[in-house]
């Protein structure tokens, strides 16, 4: 769906994640969202702030997974996911912070294996994730499952493109300081999300966004792997449509 102002694809996005946490707090059930970072979704989550400060819209249903934090990055630093997803959603409405999950990148090397299967197993618990709201990269990244990421790959450690760590270089005063790896869930952790938004606004997104949507599906553009999912929205401004 094509919008004139980013602000409108936002404001949609955002309405269909309110709905949904509704219609499920009146089923009496969870309501479990794949939370992404960068500032694509950012007009989402200030819509849903309004939305809980002005229409009475309660999250106390609402259960968390992020998709992807830096590794290595204590969860105070200026630039972790933590941080961001706390800052832009979290602190400002009444979820529970225990159905709050988050990779965790501050742990031991030798541990994140074990720590992404049990990220998974979380997931599988809480019921799957209802609605799953993504950016993506100039490198075709979602979460930072970066090019060479497999239709198959699960939630893992793995090492940042070059690209990526030059678009993230002035949150990090310098791309030598961009770490060098991600926890990232996987393209098939995202692809088990039963309706996925992926937010894409800029000139900046228009070449990547043509190949994500209408080339063939493959691992050089992990992105494109969301043509096998049946409930995928593609939500774009003018600027980022431009290639299609
Ligand atoms: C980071 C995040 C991605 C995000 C990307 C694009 O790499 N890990 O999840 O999609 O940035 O960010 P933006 O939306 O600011 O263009």
């Amino acid at each position: 769906r094509i919008f004139s102002r980013a602000s409108q694809a936002s404001a949609v996005a955002a309405r269909e994640i309110a709905d949904l946490i509704r219609w499920k707090a009146g089923e009496g059930k969870r309501c479990v969202i794949g939370l992404a970072t960068g500032s694509s979704p950012v007009g989402i989550y200030d819509e849903l702030v309004r939305m809980h400060r002005e229409e009475g819209l309660s999250f106390q249903n609402v259960v968390t997974f992020s998709l992807d934090e830096y590794f290595p990055m204590q969860p105070d630093e200026l630039q972790s996911y933590v941080r961001f997803v706390h800052e832009h959603l979290i602190d400002h409405v009444d979820i529970d912070p225990a159905n709050v999950h988050i990779p965790d990148g501050s742990l031991p090397k030798a541990e994140v294996q074990r720590y992404c299967q049990q990220y998974e197993q979380q997931i599988i618990d809480a019921g799957g994730i209802d609605i799953q709201i993504l950016g993506i990269s100039k490198t075709g990244h979602i979460g930072c499952n970066e090019p060479g990421s497999e239709r198959t790959s699960r939630t893992r450690m793995i090492t940042l493109d070059r690209v990526t760590r030059i678009d993230a270089a002035s949150d990090f005063f310098g791309a030598e300081n961009v770490p060098r790896h991600a926890i990232t869930m996987g393209v098939a952790t995202i692809l088990e999300a039963r309706r996925i938004l992926l937010l894409a606004f800029g000139e900046g997104k228009a070449t990547i966004i043509a190949s994500t949507v209408e080339k063939p599906a493959m691992p050089s553009v992990p992105a494109s792997f969301l043509q096998h999912h049946p409930n995928v929205e593609v939500l774009l401004d003018e600027a980022a449509a431009t290639g299609l």
